[in-house]
Protein backbone atom coordinates (compact mmCIF):
# COMPACT_ATOMS: atom_id res chain seq x y z
CA UNK A 1 0.00 0.00 0.00
CA UNK A 2 2.76 2.19 0.97
CA UNK A 3 4.18 2.46 -2.51
CA UNK A 4 0.88 3.40 -4.02
CA UNK A 5 0.08 5.64 -1.32
CA UNK A 6 3.64 7.34 -1.95
CA UNK A 7 2.61 8.65 -5.58
CA UNK A 8 -0.44 10.04 -4.49
CA UNK A 9 0.15 11.30 -0.99
CA UNK A 10 0.37 15.12 -1.73
CA UNK A 11 -3.21 15.25 -3.51
CA UNK A 12 -4.66 12.86 -0.50
CA UNK A 13 -2.77 15.63 1.46
CA UNK A 14 -4.48 18.75 -0.31
CA UNK A 15 -7.83 16.98 0.15
CA UNK A 16 -7.20 16.51 3.64
CA UNK A 17 -6.60 20.38 4.07
CA UNK A 18 -9.67 21.18 2.07
CA UNK A 19 -11.65 19.21 4.80
CA UNK A 20 -9.85 21.11 7.58
CA UNK A 21 -11.10 24.24 6.17
CA UNK A 22 -14.51 22.91 5.64
CA UNK A 23 -15.08 21.39 9.04
CA UNK A 24 -13.50 24.48 10.83
CA UNK A 25 -16.63 26.35 9.25
CA UNK A 26 -19.07 24.33 10.25
CA UNK A 27 -17.15 24.41 13.64
CA UNK A 28 -16.99 28.12 13.25
CA UNK A 29 -20.85 28.28 12.80
CA UNK A 30 -22.67 27.92 15.98
CA UNK A 31 -19.84 30.71 17.48
CA UNK A 32 -21.58 32.98 15.20
CA UNK A 33 -25.29 31.88 15.63
CA UNK A 34 -24.75 32.39 19.74
CA UNK A 35 -23.41 36.04 18.83
CA UNK A 36 -26.56 36.54 16.90
CA UNK A 37 -28.64 35.23 19.41
CA UNK A 38 -27.11 36.54 22.24
CA UNK A 39 -25.70 39.96 21.31
CA UNK A 40 -28.12 41.12 18.31
CA UNK A 41 -31.43 39.41 19.84
CA UNK A 42 -31.75 39.20 23.25
CA UNK A 43 -28.81 42.45 23.30
CA UNK A 44 -27.01 41.23 26.60
CA UNK A 45 -24.34 43.15 27.27
CA UNK A 46 -26.03 46.09 25.49
CA UNK A 47 -29.12 46.22 28.32
CA UNK A 48 -31.17 44.00 26.69
CA UNK A 49 -31.13 46.09 23.63
CA UNK A 50 -31.56 44.16 20.43
CA UNK A 51 -29.02 45.40 17.53
CA UNK A 52 -29.72 44.16 14.52
CA UNK A 53 -27.88 45.82 12.66
CA UNK A 54 -25.02 43.09 14.62
CA UNK A 55 -27.46 40.92 13.22
CA UNK A 56 -27.31 41.33 9.82
CA UNK A 57 -23.77 41.97 9.50
CA UNK A 58 -23.16 38.43 10.99
CA UNK A 59 -25.67 36.66 8.96
CA UNK A 60 -23.96 38.58 5.76
CA UNK A 61 -20.60 36.95 7.74
CA UNK A 62 -21.88 33.48 7.79
CA UNK A 63 -23.06 33.51 4.57
CA UNK A 64 -19.46 34.30 3.43
CA UNK A 65 -18.23 31.64 5.61
CA UNK A 66 -20.62 29.25 4.61
CA UNK A 67 -19.38 29.44 0.62
CA UNK A 68 -15.95 29.18 1.53
CA UNK A 69 -16.93 26.33 3.52
CA UNK A 70 -18.61 25.20 0.48
CA UNK A 71 -15.75 25.37 -1.98
CA UNK A 72 -13.47 24.03 0.28
CA UNK A 73 -15.61 20.50 0.06
CA UNK A 74 -15.96 20.86 -3.21
CA UNK A 75 -12.41 20.93 -3.32
CA UNK A 76 -11.75 18.25 -0.91
CA UNK A 77 -14.34 16.01 -2.79
CA UNK A 78 -12.82 16.85 -6.15
CA UNK A 79 -9.40 15.77 -4.95
CA UNK A 80 -10.05 12.95 -2.67
CA UNK A 81 -12.01 11.27 -5.98
CA UNK A 82 -8.99 11.94 -8.12
CA UNK A 83 -6.76 10.24 -5.73
CA UNK A 84 -9.02 7.36 -4.80
CA UNK A 85 -9.44 6.65 -8.36
CA UNK A 86 -5.86 7.03 -9.39
CA UNK A 87 -4.77 4.46 -6.44
CA UNK A 88 -7.80 2.21 -7.59
CA UNK A 89 -6.89 2.04 -11.28
CA UNK A 90 -2.92 1.69 -10.18
CA UNK A 91 -3.82 -1.42 -8.19
CA UNK A 92 -5.97 -2.55 -10.60
CA UNK A 93 -3.48 -2.45 -13.54
CA UNK A 94 -0.85 -3.68 -11.50
CA UNK A 95 -3.10 -6.98 -10.52
CA UNK A 96 -3.73 -7.35 -13.83
CA UNK A 97 -0.07 -7.76 -14.95
CA UNK A 98 0.54 -9.73 -12.26
CA UNK A 99 -2.18 -12.11 -13.11
CA UNK A 100 -1.06 -12.31 -17.12
CA UNK A 101 1.94 -13.61 -15.71
CA UNK A 102 0.60 -16.60 -13.39
CA UNK A 103 1.03 -19.72 -14.98
CA UNK A 104 -1.78 -21.97 -15.74
CA UNK A 105 -1.27 -23.86 -12.05
CA UNK A 106 -1.78 -20.45 -10.18
CA UNK A 107 -4.92 -19.28 -12.47
CA UNK A 108 -6.53 -22.25 -11.57
CA UNK A 109 -5.69 -21.65 -7.94
CA UNK A 110 -7.01 -18.42 -7.62
CA UNK A 111 -9.98 -19.44 -10.01
CA UNK A 112 -11.27 -17.48 -12.66
CA UNK A 113 -14.49 -16.03 -11.09
CA UNK A 114 -12.25 -14.97 -7.66
CA UNK A 115 -9.79 -13.25 -9.80
CA UNK A 116 -12.95 -10.85 -11.35
CA UNK A 117 -14.03 -10.43 -8.03
CA UNK A 118 -10.52 -9.42 -6.90
CA UNK A 119 -9.76 -6.79 -9.52
CA UNK A 120 -13.12 -5.16 -9.84
CA UNK A 121 -14.92 -5.28 -6.22
CA UNK A 122 -12.16 -5.91 -3.94
CA UNK A 123 -10.30 -2.65 -5.66
CA UNK A 124 -13.22 -1.01 -5.24
CA UNK A 125 -13.54 -1.35 -1.86
CA UNK A 126 -10.07 -0.03 -1.24
CA UNK A 127 -10.67 2.91 -3.35
CA UNK A 128 -13.14 3.48 -0.79
CA UNK A 129 -11.11 3.23 2.12
CA UNK A 130 -8.98 5.39 0.73
CA UNK A 131 -11.09 8.26 0.06
CA UNK A 132 -13.23 8.07 2.99
CA UNK A 133 -10.25 7.78 4.91
CA UNK A 134 -8.68 11.07 3.99
CA UNK A 135 -11.84 12.62 3.60
CA UNK A 136 -13.91 11.15 6.70
CA UNK A 137 -10.76 10.59 9.06
CA UNK A 138 -10.22 14.17 9.12
CA UNK A 139 -13.83 15.65 9.46
CA UNK A 140 -14.69 13.22 12.11
CA UNK A 141 -11.36 14.07 14.21
CA UNK A 142 -11.77 17.23 13.89
CA UNK A 143 -15.49 17.53 15.01
CA UNK A 144 -15.10 15.02 18.08
CA UNK A 145 -11.57 17.44 18.98
CA UNK A 146 -12.65 20.48 18.14
CA UNK A 147 -16.37 20.07 19.04
CA UNK A 148 -15.18 19.26 22.48
CA UNK A 149 -12.37 22.13 22.97
CA UNK A 150 -16.06 24.06 21.84
CA UNK A 151 -18.47 23.13 23.68
CA UNK A 152 -16.37 23.04 26.35
CA UNK A 153 -15.25 26.27 26.10
CA UNK A 154 -18.64 27.57 26.43
CA UNK A 155 -19.08 25.97 29.53
CA UNK A 156 -16.87 23.55 31.69
CA UNK A 157 -20.06 22.02 32.76
CA UNK A 158 -20.81 20.10 29.72
CA UNK A 159 -17.89 17.63 30.05
CA UNK A 160 -20.40 15.42 32.26
CA UNK A 161 -22.30 14.60 28.73
CA UNK A 162 -18.94 14.04 26.64
CA UNK A 163 -17.63 11.73 29.55
CA UNK A 164 -20.64 9.81 29.26
CA UNK A 165 -21.79 9.88 25.86
CA UNK A 166 -18.39 9.30 24.12
CA UNK A 167 -17.75 5.82 25.94
CA UNK A 168 -21.27 4.73 25.31
CA UNK A 169 -21.00 5.50 21.44
CA UNK A 170 -17.19 3.28 21.57
CA UNK A 171 -19.18 0.53 23.27
CA UNK A 172 -21.53 0.63 20.30
CA UNK A 173 -19.53 0.90 17.34
CA UNK A 174 -16.52 -1.89 18.86
CA UNK A 175 -19.53 -4.62 19.34
CA UNK A 176 -20.65 -3.98 15.84
CA UNK A 177 -17.14 -3.74 14.43
CA UNK A 178 -16.18 -7.13 16.07
CA UNK A 179 -19.34 -8.80 14.79
CA UNK A 180 -18.82 -7.77 11.28
CA UNK A 181 -15.58 -7.98 10.61
CA UNK A 182 -15.36 -11.86 9.91
CA UNK A 183 -18.97 -11.48 8.04
CA UNK A 184 -17.05 -9.16 5.34
CA UNK A 185 -14.38 -12.30 4.92
CA UNK A 186 -17.27 -14.57 4.07
CA UNK A 187 -19.18 -12.32 2.35
CA UNK A 188 -15.96 -12.07 -0.40
CA UNK A 189 -15.74 -14.83 -0.65
CA UNK A 190 -19.30 -15.73 -1.37
CA UNK A 191 -19.14 -13.36 -4.20
CA UNK A 192 -16.22 -15.26 -5.64
CA UNK A 193 -18.31 -17.72 -6.56
CA UNK A 194 -21.22 -16.07 -7.76
CA UNK A 195 -18.90 -14.90 -10.01
CA UNK A 196 -17.25 -18.39 -11.16
CA UNK A 197 -20.74 -19.68 -11.03
CA UNK A 198 -21.91 -16.72 -13.98
CA UNK A 199 -18.44 -16.79 -15.71
CA UNK A 200 -18.80 -20.24 -16.26
CA UNK A 201 -22.45 -20.36 -17.67
CA UNK A 202 -22.14 -17.45 -19.90
CA UNK A 203 -18.91 -18.95 -21.21
CA UNK A 204 -20.68 -22.13 -21.38
CA UNK A 205 -24.02 -21.17 -22.24
CA UNK A 206 -24.23 -23.56 -25.64
CA UNK A 207 -23.47 -26.80 -23.50
CA UNK A 208 -25.81 -25.29 -20.90
CA UNK A 209 -28.64 -25.16 -23.97
CA UNK A 210 -27.32 -28.05 -25.54
CA UNK A 211 -28.11 -30.40 -22.73
CA UNK A 212 -31.46 -28.77 -21.46
CA UNK A 213 -29.54 -27.49 -17.46
CA UNK A 214 -30.89 -24.41 -17.40
CA UNK A 215 -33.11 -25.33 -14.67
CA UNK A 216 -30.03 -26.89 -12.69
CA UNK A 217 -27.61 -24.02 -13.41
CA UNK A 218 -30.32 -21.79 -12.52
CA UNK A 219 -30.26 -23.70 -8.90
CA UNK A 220 -26.55 -23.30 -8.80
CA UNK A 221 -26.50 -20.25 -9.22
CA UNK A 222 -30.05 -18.97 -6.82
CA UNK A 223 -27.55 -21.44 -4.10
CA UNK A 224 -24.56 -19.22 -4.40
CA UNK A 225 -26.70 -15.91 -4.90
CA UNK A 226 -28.80 -16.72 -2.02
CA UNK A 227 -26.01 -17.55 -0.11
CA UNK A 228 -24.24 -14.10 -0.79
CA UNK A 229 -27.29 -12.09 0.14
CA UNK A 230 -27.87 -14.46 3.62
CA UNK A 231 -23.98 -12.79 4.55
CA UNK A 232 -25.16 -9.74 3.36
CA UNK A 233 -28.12 -9.41 4.86
CA UNK A 234 -26.63 -10.45 8.05
CA UNK A 235 -23.99 -7.71 7.61
CA UNK A 236 -26.78 -5.00 6.98
CA UNK A 237 -29.06 -6.19 9.55
CA UNK A 238 -25.97 -5.61 12.31
CA UNK A 239 -25.23 -2.00 10.90
CA UNK A 240 -28.49 -1.01 10.84
CA UNK A 241 -28.65 -1.18 14.98
CA UNK A 242 -26.02 1.72 14.25
CA UNK A 243 -27.84 5.24 13.63
CA UNK A 244 -30.80 4.09 15.69
CA UNK A 245 -28.84 3.72 18.81
CA UNK A 246 -26.66 6.31 18.37
CA UNK A 247 -29.46 8.59 17.78
CA UNK A 248 -30.81 7.96 21.07
CA UNK A 249 -27.91 8.62 22.58
CA UNK A 250 -27.70 11.67 20.57
CA UNK A 251 -31.28 12.83 21.83
CA UNK A 252 -30.25 11.86 25.55
CA UNK A 253 -27.01 13.58 25.27
CA UNK A 254 -29.46 16.88 23.77
CA UNK A 255 -31.35 16.90 26.72
CA UNK A 256 -29.09 16.39 29.12
CA UNK A 257 -27.10 19.64 27.31
CA UNK A 258 -30.92 21.40 27.70
CA UNK A 259 -31.09 20.46 31.31
CA UNK A 260 -27.70 21.21 32.18
CA UNK A 261 -27.85 24.41 30.21
CA UNK A 262 -30.68 25.86 31.62
CA UNK A 263 -29.80 25.31 35.16
CA UNK A 264 -26.77 27.29 34.19
CA UNK A 265 -29.13 30.08 32.62
CA UNK A 266 -31.55 30.29 35.75
CA UNK A 267 -28.20 30.45 37.83
CA UNK A 268 -27.71 33.34 35.17
CA UNK A 269 -24.42 31.69 34.31
CA UNK A 270 -25.22 31.62 30.68
CA UNK A 271 -26.92 33.21 28.30
CA UNK A 272 -29.69 30.89 26.08
CA UNK A 273 -27.80 31.93 22.52
CA UNK A 274 -25.16 29.54 24.32
CA UNK A 275 -27.22 26.69 24.74
CA UNK A 276 -28.50 26.23 21.33
CA UNK A 277 -24.15 26.45 20.23
CA UNK A 278 -24.02 23.79 22.93
CA UNK A 279 -26.79 21.44 21.09
CA UNK A 280 -24.96 21.91 17.71
CA UNK A 281 -21.57 21.19 19.17
CA UNK A 282 -22.64 17.70 20.44
CA UNK A 283 -24.68 16.71 17.69
CA UNK A 284 -21.34 17.48 15.68
CA UNK A 285 -19.10 15.42 18.07
CA UNK A 286 -21.67 12.26 18.08
CA UNK A 287 -21.83 12.71 14.30
CA UNK A 288 -18.30 13.19 14.39
CA UNK A 289 -18.68 9.86 16.32
CA UNK A 290 -20.74 8.01 13.90
CA UNK A 291 -18.77 8.63 10.90
CA UNK A 292 -16.06 7.25 12.55
CA UNK A 293 -17.85 4.06 13.37
CA UNK A 294 -18.53 4.38 9.12
CA UNK A 295 -15.10 4.35 8.63
CA UNK A 296 -14.18 2.03 11.27
CA UNK A 297 -16.56 -0.91 8.61
CA UNK A 298 -15.14 0.74 5.82
CA UNK A 299 -11.87 0.48 7.05
CA UNK A 300 -12.71 -3.48 8.03
CA UNK A 301 -14.16 -3.97 4.61
CA UNK A 302 -11.02 -2.52 2.72
CA UNK A 303 -8.67 -4.22 4.81
CA UNK A 304 -9.87 -7.53 4.06
CA UNK A 305 -10.39 -6.73 0.14
CA UNK A 306 -6.75 -5.05 0.04
CA UNK A 307 -5.32 -8.69 1.71
CA UNK A 308 -6.95 -10.29 -0.56
CA UNK A 309 -5.48 -8.05 -3.46
CA UNK A 310 -2.39 -8.12 -1.58
CA UNK A 311 -2.06 -12.10 -1.87
CA UNK A 312 -2.14 -11.41 -6.06
CA UNK A 313 0.09 -8.43 -5.88
CA UNK A 314 2.35 -10.97 -3.73
CA UNK A 315 2.18 -14.31 -6.28
CA UNK A 316 5.47 -14.28 -7.42
CA UNK A 317 5.47 -15.70 -11.15
CA UNK A 318 5.53 -19.64 -10.72
CA UNK A 319 7.76 -19.60 -13.60
CA UNK A 320 11.27 -18.12 -13.40
CA UNK A 321 13.22 -16.50 -15.96
CA UNK A 322 16.48 -18.79 -16.22
CA UNK A 323 18.25 -15.31 -17.97
CA UNK A 324 20.65 -17.26 -20.05
CA UNK A 325 22.10 -16.23 -23.20
CA UNK A 326 20.14 -18.25 -25.83
CA UNK A 327 21.71 -20.18 -28.60
CA UNK A 328 21.53 -19.99 -31.83
CA UNK A 329 17.49 -20.66 -33.47
CA UNK A 330 17.87 -23.80 -35.13
CA UNK A 331 14.01 -25.48 -34.60
CA UNK A 332 15.61 -28.54 -32.25
CA UNK A 333 13.60 -29.93 -29.44
CA UNK A 334 14.63 -32.61 -27.03
CA UNK A 335 13.14 -34.48 -24.32
CA UNK A 336 15.84 -36.24 -21.98
CA UNK A 337 14.22 -38.46 -19.31
CA UNK A 338 11.16 -36.60 -18.77
CA UNK A 339 8.89 -37.09 -15.95
CA UNK A 340 6.11 -35.33 -15.73
CA UNK A 341 2.68 -34.68 -13.19
CA UNK A 342 0.29 -32.05 -13.04
CA UNK A 343 0.98 -29.88 -9.93
CA UNK A 344 -0.85 -31.29 -6.85
CA UNK A 345 -1.53 -34.61 -8.24
CA UNK A 346 0.67 -37.27 -8.33
CA UNK A 347 -0.79 -39.17 -10.87
CA UNK A 348 2.08 -39.57 -13.50
CA UNK A 349 0.92 -38.03 -17.33
CA UNK A 350 4.47 -38.57 -18.81
CA UNK A 351 7.18 -41.28 -18.01
CA UNK A 352 10.76 -41.37 -19.02
CA UNK A 353 10.33 -39.41 -22.01
CA UNK A 354 13.09 -39.04 -24.42
CA UNK A 355 13.04 -37.39 -27.42
CA UNK A 356 15.17 -35.67 -30.24
CA UNK A 357 13.42 -33.80 -33.21
CA UNK A 358 15.60 -32.37 -35.24
CA UNK A 359 15.31 -29.14 -37.06
CA UNK A 360 13.18 -29.09 -40.14
CA UNK A 361 11.75 -32.76 -39.13
CA UNK A 362 7.86 -33.05 -39.55
CA UNK A 363 7.33 -34.69 -36.34
CA UNK A 364 4.06 -36.17 -35.61
CA UNK A 365 2.72 -37.64 -31.86
CA UNK A 366 -0.41 -40.04 -32.41
CA UNK A 367 -1.85 -42.09 -29.32
CA UNK A 368 -5.35 -42.63 -27.86
CA UNK A 369 -7.61 -39.42 -25.52
CA UNK A 370 -5.82 -38.79 -22.78
CA UNK A 371 -2.50 -40.40 -23.19
CA UNK A 372 -0.57 -36.92 -22.43
CA UNK A 373 0.06 -35.89 -25.95
CA UNK A 374 -1.20 -32.01 -25.10
CA UNK A 375 0.80 -32.54 -21.76
CA UNK A 376 3.93 -33.39 -23.70
CA UNK A 377 4.29 -30.18 -25.95
CA UNK A 378 3.11 -27.69 -23.30
CA UNK A 379 6.13 -28.68 -21.57
CA UNK A 380 8.05 -26.98 -24.64
CA UNK A 381 7.18 -23.33 -24.75
CA UNK A 382 6.77 -23.99 -20.86
CA UNK A 383 3.51 -23.74 -20.09
CA UNK A 384 4.49 -26.36 -17.23
CA UNK A 385 7.50 -27.58 -16.09
CA UNK A 386 8.81 -30.68 -15.96
CA UNK A 387 8.70 -32.65 -12.87
CA UNK A 388 12.20 -34.76 -13.74
CA UNK A 389 14.34 -34.59 -16.42
CA UNK A 390 14.74 -31.75 -19.12
CA UNK A 391 13.34 -30.42 -21.86
CA UNK A 392 15.54 -28.73 -24.62
CA UNK A 393 15.08 -26.29 -27.35
CA UNK A 394 18.31 -25.09 -29.75
CA UNK A 395 20.16 -27.29 -27.51
CA UNK A 396 19.60 -25.20 -24.08
CA UNK A 397 17.34 -26.28 -21.21
CA UNK A 398 14.01 -24.41 -21.26
CA UNK A 399 14.39 -23.11 -17.97
CA UNK A 400 17.48 -21.40 -18.72
CA UNK A 401 15.86 -19.10 -21.42
CA UNK A 402 14.33 -15.62 -20.97
CA UNK A 403 10.65 -16.91 -21.35
CA UNK A 404 10.32 -14.61 -23.52
CA UNK A 405 12.73 -15.63 -25.66
CA UNK A 406 11.44 -18.90 -25.41
CA UNK A 407 8.55 -18.65 -26.24
CA UNK A 408 8.91 -16.29 -29.35
CA UNK A 409 10.85 -19.23 -30.66
CA UNK A 410 7.87 -21.38 -30.69
CA UNK A 411 4.58 -20.97 -32.35
CA UNK A 412 1.37 -22.80 -31.02
CA UNK A 413 -1.72 -23.82 -32.26
CA UNK A 414 -4.00 -24.85 -29.00
CA UNK A 415 -6.59 -27.93 -28.57
CA UNK A 416 -9.14 -25.55 -28.32
CA UNK A 417 -9.03 -22.29 -31.04
CA UNK A 418 -9.04 -19.54 -28.72
CA UNK A 419 -9.78 -16.34 -30.33
CA UNK A 420 -11.12 -12.93 -28.65
CA UNK A 421 -13.39 -10.32 -29.66
CA UNK A 422 -11.92 -8.06 -32.59
CA UNK A 423 -11.56 -8.32 -36.26
CA UNK A 424 -10.63 -11.59 -37.78
CA UNK A 425 -7.34 -9.49 -39.02
CA UNK A 426 -6.50 -8.45 -35.49
CA UNK A 427 -6.57 -12.32 -34.64
CA UNK A 428 -4.56 -13.32 -37.09
CA UNK A 429 -2.00 -10.63 -36.38
CA UNK A 430 -2.28 -11.29 -32.18
CA UNK A 431 0.97 -13.30 -33.12
CA UNK A 432 2.81 -10.44 -35.39
CA UNK A 433 0.88 -7.54 -34.35
CA UNK A 434 3.74 -5.54 -37.40
CA UNK A 435 2.81 -7.88 -39.64
CA UNK A 436 1.82 -6.58 -43.11
CA UNK A 437 -1.06 -6.92 -45.22
CA UNK A 438 0.81 -9.40 -47.67
CA UNK A 439 1.36 -11.43 -44.72
CA UNK A 440 -1.65 -11.75 -42.86
CA UNK A 441 -3.28 -12.83 -46.48
CA UNK A 442 -0.34 -15.09 -47.15
CA UNK A 443 -0.17 -16.99 -43.96
CA UNK A 444 -4.41 -17.32 -44.06
CA UNK A 445 -3.74 -18.44 -47.52
CA UNK A 446 -1.36 -21.46 -46.17
CA UNK A 447 -4.00 -22.25 -43.42
CA UNK A 448 -6.87 -22.22 -46.29
CA UNK A 449 -8.48 -19.52 -44.28
CA UNK A 450 -8.06 -17.00 -46.83
CA UNK A 451 -11.47 -18.00 -48.70
CA UNK A 452 -13.33 -18.44 -46.12
CA UNK A 453 -12.53 -14.64 -44.90
CA UNK A 454 -13.33 -13.10 -47.99
CA UNK A 455 -16.95 -14.71 -48.28
CA UNK A 456 -17.57 -13.09 -44.69
CA UNK A 457 -19.28 -9.72 -45.23
CA UNK A 458 -16.21 -7.40 -44.37
CA UNK A 459 -13.82 -9.84 -44.92
CA UNK A 460 -11.05 -9.46 -43.04
CA UNK A 461 -12.51 -6.80 -41.06
CA UNK A 462 -15.23 -9.07 -40.04
CA UNK A 463 -15.80 -8.76 -36.11
CA UNK A 464 -15.57 -11.69 -34.28
CA UNK A 465 -17.99 -12.57 -31.41
CA UNK A 466 -16.57 -13.34 -27.90
CA UNK A 467 -14.78 -16.92 -27.87
CA UNK A 468 -14.79 -16.80 -31.78
CA UNK A 469 -18.49 -18.37 -31.59
CA UNK A 470 -19.14 -16.39 -34.51
CA UNK A 471 -17.36 -18.86 -37.11
CA UNK A 472 -17.90 -22.52 -37.65
CA UNK A 473 -15.21 -24.95 -35.56
CA UNK A 474 -13.35 -25.27 -38.60
CA UNK A 475 -13.27 -21.54 -39.84
CA UNK A 476 -11.91 -20.88 -36.15
CA UNK A 477 -9.50 -23.46 -36.38
CA UNK A 478 -7.81 -22.33 -39.69
CA UNK A 479 -7.98 -18.81 -38.39
CA UNK A 480 -6.25 -20.25 -35.32
CA UNK A 481 -3.47 -21.59 -37.48
CA UNK A 482 -3.42 -18.79 -39.66
CA UNK A 483 -2.15 -16.93 -36.52
CA UNK A 484 0.34 -19.63 -35.45
CA UNK A 485 2.06 -19.60 -39.27
CA UNK A 486 2.02 -15.52 -39.09
CA UNK A 487 4.27 -15.68 -36.61
CA UNK A 488 8.51 -15.80 -37.31
CA UNK A 489 9.27 -19.21 -35.15
CA UNK A 490 11.33 -22.06 -35.73
CA UNK A 491 9.39 -24.83 -34.39
CA UNK A 492 5.47 -25.06 -34.89
CA UNK A 493 3.16 -26.89 -32.86
CA UNK A 494 -0.43 -27.87 -33.80
CA UNK A 495 -2.31 -30.09 -30.92
CA UNK A 496 -4.95 -31.48 -32.73
CA UNK A 497 -5.06 -28.42 -34.36
CA UNK A 498 -6.74 -29.84 -38.09
CA UNK A 499 -9.81 -32.18 -36.28
CA UNK A 500 -12.14 -30.05 -37.02
CA UNK A 501 -11.01 -30.09 -41.13
CA UNK A 502 -12.29 -32.50 -43.66
CA UNK A 503 -9.21 -34.66 -45.38
CA UNK A 504 -8.96 -32.68 -48.08
CA UNK A 505 -8.53 -29.14 -46.84
CA UNK A 506 -6.13 -30.84 -44.24
CA UNK A 507 -4.33 -32.16 -47.16
CA UNK A 508 -4.17 -28.95 -49.13
CA UNK A 509 -3.11 -27.58 -45.62
CA UNK A 510 -0.12 -29.84 -45.19
CA UNK A 511 1.33 -29.29 -48.53
CA UNK A 512 0.92 -25.81 -48.10
CA UNK A 513 2.52 -26.09 -44.71
CA UNK A 514 5.75 -28.22 -46.70
CA UNK A 515 5.77 -25.65 -49.60
CA UNK A 516 5.55 -22.27 -47.24
CA UNK A 517 8.16 -23.39 -44.39
CA UNK A 518 10.13 -25.90 -45.43
CA UNK A 519 12.90 -25.74 -42.54
CA UNK A 520 10.48 -25.25 -39.90
CA UNK A 521 10.09 -27.77 -37.21
CA UNK A 522 6.57 -29.02 -36.74
CA UNK A 523 4.92 -30.80 -34.19
CA UNK A 524 2.05 -31.88 -34.93
CA UNK A 525 -0.56 -33.56 -32.84
CA UNK A 526 -3.10 -35.54 -34.02
CA UNK A 527 -5.83 -38.17 -33.80
CA UNK A 528 -6.40 -39.54 -37.81
CA UNK A 529 -3.30 -41.17 -38.75
CA UNK A 530 -4.08 -39.63 -42.42
CA UNK A 531 -3.07 -35.98 -40.88
CA UNK A 532 0.55 -37.46 -39.74
CA UNK A 533 1.38 -40.32 -42.07
CA UNK A 534 3.34 -38.72 -44.07
CA UNK A 535 5.18 -36.80 -41.36
CA UNK A 536 9.33 -37.91 -40.95
CA UNK A 537 8.73 -39.78 -37.91
CA UNK A 538 5.57 -40.56 -35.32
CA UNK A 539 5.99 -40.86 -31.91
CA UNK A 540 3.13 -43.34 -30.31
CA UNK A 541 1.87 -43.09 -27.11
CA UNK A 542 0.00 -44.81 -24.67
CA UNK A 543 -0.40 -43.95 -20.92
CA UNK A 544 1.99 -41.68 -20.77
CA UNK A 545 4.95 -43.82 -22.64
CA UNK A 546 6.30 -43.65 -26.02
CA UNK A 547 5.65 -47.11 -27.22
CA UNK A 548 6.99 -45.97 -30.95
CA UNK A 549 8.85 -44.18 -32.99
CA UNK A 550 9.71 -44.41 -36.99
CA UNK A 551 7.74 -43.65 -40.06
CA UNK A 552 4.17 -45.24 -40.86
CA UNK A 553 5.96 -47.66 -42.56
CA UNK A 554 7.78 -49.06 -39.60
CA UNK A 555 5.63 -48.47 -37.00
CA UNK A 556 3.44 -50.37 -39.04
CA UNK A 557 5.60 -52.97 -39.02
CA UNK A 558 7.08 -52.96 -35.49
CA UNK A 559 4.28 -51.35 -33.04
CA UNK A 560 1.26 -52.86 -32.21
CA UNK A 561 -0.50 -49.69 -30.51
CA UNK A 562 0.16 -47.77 -34.20
CA UNK A 563 -1.64 -50.90 -35.87
CA UNK A 564 -4.25 -50.30 -34.05
CA UNK A 565 -5.20 -47.39 -34.40
CA UNK A 566 -4.87 -48.14 -38.09
CA UNK A 567 -7.19 -50.50 -38.40
CA UNK A 568 -9.56 -48.74 -35.97
CA UNK A 569 -9.50 -45.84 -37.96
CA UNK A 570 -10.36 -47.88 -41.08
CA UNK A 571 -12.97 -50.18 -39.88
CA UNK A 572 -14.31 -46.98 -39.21
CA UNK A 573 -14.67 -46.20 -43.34
CA UNK A 574 -11.88 -43.71 -43.23
CA UNK A 575 -9.96 -44.09 -46.37
CA UNK A 576 -6.23 -42.96 -46.59
CA UNK A 577 -4.56 -41.92 -49.41
N1 LIG B 1 -4.54 -29.09 -16.00
C1 LIG B 1 -4.56 -30.39 -15.63
N2 LIG B 1 -4.52 -30.71 -14.32
C2 LIG B 1 -4.53 -32.01 -13.95
N3 LIG B 1 -4.55 -33.04 -14.80
C3 LIG B 1 -4.59 -32.79 -16.12
C4 LIG B 1 -4.60 -31.43 -16.59
N4 LIG B 1 -4.64 -31.49 -17.95
C5 LIG B 1 -4.66 -32.80 -18.29
N5 LIG B 1 -4.62 -33.58 -17.19
C6 LIG B 1 -4.60 -35.05 -17.18
O1 LIG B 1 -3.42 -35.48 -17.81
C7 LIG B 1 -3.66 -36.60 -18.64
C8 LIG B 1 -3.13 -36.33 -20.04
O2 LIG B 1 -3.87 -35.27 -20.60
P1 LIG B 1 -3.53 -34.64 -22.01
O3 LIG B 1 -4.33 -33.42 -22.18
O4 LIG B 1 -2.07 -34.52 -22.16
O5 LIG B 1 -4.06 -35.78 -22.98
P2 LIG B 1 -4.09 -35.83 -24.56
O6 LIG B 1 -3.27 -36.98 -24.98
O7 LIG B 1 -3.72 -34.51 -25.12
O8 LIG B 1 -5.61 -36.15 -24.82
P3 LIG B 1 -6.54 -35.67 -26.05
O9 LIG B 1 -6.21 -36.48 -27.23
O10 LIG B 1 -7.90 -35.96 -25.56
O11 LIG B 1 -6.30 -34.22 -26.25
C9 LIG B 1 -5.14 -36.86 -18.59
O12 LIG B 1 -5.36 -37.98 -17.76
C10 LIG B 1 -5.73 -35.63 -17.98
O13 LIG B 1 -6.79 -35.97 -17.12
MG1 LIG C 1 -4.76 -33.03 -26.03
Amino acid sequence: MARYLKKYWLIALLGALFMVGEVYVDLYQPRMMERIVNQGILGLGNNGVPDLSLVTSTGLRMILVVILGGTCGVMCGVLTNVFGQNLGNEVRKDCFERIMHFSFEQTDDFSAGSLITRITGDVTQVQNLAMQFTRGMVRCLMFLVGGSIALLSLDLSFKKVIMIAVPLIILEVGFIIWKTNPLFVLLQKRLDRVNSVIQENIAGVRVVKAFVQEKRETDRFNEANDALVQTQLRVLILISWMRPVMNIILNLATVAIIRIGADQVRAGLMAPGTIMAAVTYISQILNGMMMLAMIFQTLSRGAVSWKRLKEVLDTAPALKDGGKEAPEECGAVRFDHVNFHYPGNDEPVLKDISLDIRPGEFFAVIGSTGCGKSSLVQLIPRFYDASEGHVLVDGMDVKDYDLTVLRERISYVLQKSELFSTTIRDNILLSRPDASEEDVIRAAKTAQAHDFIMRQPQGYDTPVTEQGMSLSGGQRQRTAIARALLKNAKIFIFDDATSALDLKTEAALREELNRAMPDATIIMIAQRISSIMHADRIAVMDAGEIVGLGTHEELMNTCRVYRDIYESQLKGGVTYD
